[in-house]
């Protein structure tokens, strides 16, 4: 059987961050393209550049980090926001500018009041655009699982004339079933004639829970790049799961034509930097990257993998990062140690003083609790991360009273721009007075979306891991923190989802924006 390169275009810093809740920092957006890099990936799309200052610079500084992967910016078919994306990507070793048009008769109709023809011409001269910018270019047909055969089939060709060299089928809503997509992405490789000249992309959508299968089918009809995100982070119902589609050609390579670059054993180091930035937690049993995924509770299941692995395992969970680097650290850890594995964990600091910092926090936490694993180190380094936020708020001090028949109460200290402010207040229970002494210090009309609390490890001396999503206006932050203490860490999760509403920027969503 031949073996194919399977393109890996990742779009968890796009398609993925557009997930209601799941907007990052441009510190964030450049911490997990460093571990996209490291994964491997072939193109990491990190944003759609025209869509805020504040997204033109996190691509900007995603094209400056990365090394090995392309970098690719999204933009309709506007001159502005192709000049926008082929900007923010040029300081990246590769770059792509990717557009997109819808091509459904209701979006045509309905969204951009466009009549066919001209929607081709719109196509054309973008794709011709970008041409000024990179060489490498994709072209999108927005909402193709729903459009007619004989359109998209004109589009593609003229797209691939004016220079596309990937195009992409999206199945934008998740309405397809995979025959029905296999088929679409079979008939237009016939039908299109210039179609050897472009690398045909799948983009599936999870509605119906089909995305992983959708692509795969497009995969198995020729489609040779596959667009996905790490957790099936996405739209609605997400985008099809990076990590299953590669286990799935990886593992079956009896059955699929082609291969990918994958580093795999980076995928759960990824998947969790992921959940832990947007605060979408992985569910147990999530294939690949859940807790249970290679976990054997029955009786009859541990016997049989103790006698040979292969009865109930087809995957080995080595292979995908499980319990490589399960090193456990002490209070007694040098700071050699700590930095050598941090390293290993693929994260490095730019300055001592930053390394100094982290390794302060450590010794902290190595008094509090006994062992110190990959998660726990992985949160604290999150946590630092997200204070490098100008922060306009610390917190100073706590303390909370909370007995039985005793109505809670709080008392916080916040540093407001170094100056101290008190505030006191009572709620339902511990969390909620903190949260309501901060509020009044803070003075915000932010209304709270999530609170999340997620053990790190096992045991009574774990680490809360909280997250807060805060929404105030148009903008939607994620705050994160992690302590022995889980009203502390709750606080602490909440100044920082304060401070990150105080240097938001509003940002446009691409696919609810008109296209013009
Ligand atoms: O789902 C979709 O159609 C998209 C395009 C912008 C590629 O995300
Ligand atoms: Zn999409």
């Amino acid at each position: 059987m031949s073996t194919d390169r399977l393109y890996i275009f990742d779009t968890t810093l796009r398609d993925g961050e557009q997930s209601p809740g799941a907007s990052m920092t441009r510190e964030e957006k450049v911490r997990i393209a460093r571990s996209l890099d490291r994964l491997r990936v072939d193109i990491i799309e990190a944003g759609f550049p025209a869509a805020s200052k504040g997204d033109f610079e996190a691509v900007q500084a995603v094209a400056r980090t990365v090394e090995y992967s392309t970098v690719a910016g999204l933009a309709r078919t506007t001159p502005n926001d192709i000049d926008r994306a082929g900007e923010a990507v040029q300081p990246a070793p590769r770059s792509r500018v990717h557009t997109f048009i819808g091509t459904s008769p209701i979006h045509m109709e309905a969204k951009l009041r466009m009549q066919p023809d001209d929607v081709i011409e719109a196509a054309v001269t973008a794709v011709r655009r970008a041409g000024r910018w990179t060489d490498d270019i994709e072209f999108s047909c927005e909402d193709a699982g729903r459009s007619e055969v004989d359109f998209l089939c004109r589009i593609i060709e003229q797209a691939i004339d004016a220079g596309a060299r990937t195009v992409n089928i999206p199945d934008t809503v998740g309405y397809n079933v995979p025959a029905q997509y296999g088929d679409l992405i079979r008939t237009l490789r016939e039908r299109v004639p210039n179609s050897d000249k472009a690398v045909w992309s799948v983009h599936c959508h999870d509605d119906l829970g089909m995305a992983v299968a959708n692509s795969l089918a497009g995969v198995m009809a020729g489609a040779r790049q596959v667009e996905c995100t790490i957790n099936g982070l996405g739209e609605r119902a997400g985008n099809a799961s990076l990590e299953e589609l590669v286990m799935a050609v990886r593992t079956r390579q009896d059955y699929f034509p082609c291969d990918t670059g994958i580093e795999t054993t980076e995928i759960l180091p990824t998947s969790r930097l992921v959940a832990n930035v947007t605060g979408f937690h992985i569910q147990p049993n999530k294939a690949i990257v859940g807790a249970n995924a290679f976990a054997h509770e029955s009786g009859i299941h541990q016997d049989g993998v103790l006698k040979a692995r292969e009865t109930y395992e087809i995957m080995r969970a080595q292979d995908v990062g499980w319990n490589n680097n399960r090193m456990v650290m002490g209070k007694h850890s040098g700071r050699n140690a700590f930095r050598s594995k941090l390293e290993e964990m693929g994260i490095k600091f730019e300055t001592a003083a930053e390394l100094d910092e982290v390794f302060a926090r450590f010794k902290d936490l190595a008094d509090k609790k006994h062992e110190i694993f990959d998660e726990d180190l992985q949160a604290l380094v999150t946590e630092v991360y997200a204070q490098e936020v100008n922060e306009v708020y610390q917190l100073q001090h706590m303390r909370v009273c909370c007995e039985n028949d005793v109505i809670p109460e709080a008392e916080v200290t916040l540093l407001v721009r170094g100056e101290p402010q008190t505030a006191t207040a009572r709620g339902d229970g511990p969390v909620d007075a903190a949260f309501k002494a901060i509020e009044k210090i803070v003075g915000s009309d932010a209304e709270l979306r999530l609170y999340s609390v997620n053990s790190i490890t096992g045991g009574t001396d774990a680490q809360g891991e909280v997250t807060v999503r805060l929404q105030e206006g148009n903008s939607v932050v994620n705050g994160q923190a992690a302590d022995t203490d889980i009203v502390i860490a709750s606080a602490k999760a909440f100044v920082n989802g304060h401070n990150k509403l105080a240097q938001r920027e509003f940002r446009e969503h691409p696919q609810l924006a008109a296209d013009l």
